[in-house]
């Protein structure tokens, strides 16, 4: 068999790719990139990538960004649009350097209506905010009625025979199973301003390993991997805790409490170069601090990839739905991102974090100050 030569390579594959070298100048450009540009790689070598992008485009700094620190840089969200590739096109931009060449550089794009599908899930607040508003109903409607019910079943019982007494603990039982979706609806409520401040991941991490090895993941090996010059991030500590109990959680009971071999890869990593657009503003958010949580557990069922961080999606008998949601509101919240690579025998949750600053700290407490007098208004 012949070895397939790298541009073969490059046209087989999905994603635009193009090599730009000094000035900007396209090299190189595979068949997804001409499909994309809607030019003929013939054309497009005569061009430069700023004949393609609005002015002051993101995507051209991004590659200036590489050529001066040398290393890769990737941002989430650029919208690229304009007048030659048309409005609204919002990409996932990622830039390499060109090993022993300073000047060119590869990029890579992923249209986000691809990425979705691919379930890089960036930000969840819609489906969010439904259950927020729900929770909030479902407080008042539901738990006071239900304290009602258990409390009459509790007198009931006094009196009933020991076959009716089954169906009064019944009753209890359901009433307290239904008061337990409820309060963890509840986490969903927009409580204020939450405490925040740095907070060294590890020892999270740490907690929630020992709690699950005294529990729920009692049957399964976790092993760390940590990077443990990671700076602070900037978070609250109960709702990160919270983010891992639920990933690891799902990671246990993936693995099945007969597996004989399961294992939970906790890992830590500060990347350089993860960079997300915040919504409704021209501001980036670098990313570095990366968490991640890999089973070797079955993966995730097809059908429930696109859909699995939506509130009450499950295919557990007793699953509530609501970690996952839960897991992209807090993350959402903190200004990350969480994505799933859903391999079998690999399954990996990646939470990306901005690290703690000074500034970060200030500008957030004035963020809270305008939202709570937003709210009173
Ligand atoms: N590590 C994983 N491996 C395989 N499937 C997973 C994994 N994590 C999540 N899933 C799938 O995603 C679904 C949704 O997860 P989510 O945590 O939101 O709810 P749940 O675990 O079913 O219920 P709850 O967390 O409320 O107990 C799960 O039912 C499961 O099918
Ligand atoms: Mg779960």
């Amino acid at each position: 068999m012949t070895q397939p030569t790298s541009d073969a390579v490059m046209n087989a594959l999905p994603l635009p790719v193009m090599t730009i070298g000094r000035d900007n100048a396209i090299l190189q450009a595979n068949s997804a990139a001409e499909a994309f540009l809607d030019t003929s790689e013939r054309v497009l070598i005569k061009k430069t990538l700023n004949d393609f992008l609005p002015f002051g485009s993101p995507v051209l700094a991004l590659i200036d960004d590489v050529r001066t620190r040398g290393a890769s840089v990737s941002e989430y969200r650029v919208d690229i649009g304009g007048p030659r590739l048309g409005l609204e096109r919002i990409v996932d931009a990622f830039a390499n350097p060109l090993a022993d060449d300073s000047e060119s550089v590869v990029l890579m794009l992923q249209e986000r209506t691809i990425a979705d599908k691919m379930n890089r899930q960036l930000t969840h607040r819609t489906a969010a905010r439904s259950v927020t508003a729900l929770g909030a109903m479902l407080a008042h409607e539901i738990k006071n009625p239900l304290s009602g019910i258990r409390g009459a079943a509790q007198l009931l019982e006094h009196a009933a025979s020991s076959e009716d007494r089954q169906l009064t603990r019944l009753i209890c039982d359901e009433a307290d199973r239904i008061v337990k979706l409820v309060e963890r609806v509840e986490l969903f409520g927009d409580s204020g301003p939450v405490d925040r401040g740095p907070i060294n991941i590890h020892v999270i991490l740490d907690h929630v390993k020992r709690l699950g090895q005294s529990g729920f993941a009692r049957h399964v090996r976790i092993v760390e991997n940590y990077d443990p010059s990671l700076p602070p991030i900037y978070g609250n500590r109960d709702q990160l805790v919270q983010i891992f109990i639920n990933l690891l959680k799902n990671a246990a009971e993936a693995i099945g409490p007969d597996a004989l071999e399961g294992e939970i890869v906790l890992s830590t990593a500060f990347r350089t170069g993860m960079r997300l657009q915040a919504r409704g503003s021209s501001e980036r958010i670098s990313l570095p601090i990366e968490v991640a949580v890999r089973d070797n557990g079955p993966g995730i069922p097809d059908e429930f990839i696109s859909e699995m961080f939506d509130p009450f999606v499950t295919t557990k008998e007793n699953g509530s739905g609501l970690g996952l949601a839960l897991v992209a509101k807090i993350v959402g919240d903190h200004g990350g991102i969480v994505e799933c690579d859903p391999a079998p025998r690999r399954t990996t949750f990646r939470v990306m974090l901005p690290m703690f600053s000074e500034k970060t700290a200030v500008q957030s407490s004035t963020d809270d100050v305008s939202n709570e007098t937003s709210v009173k208004d």
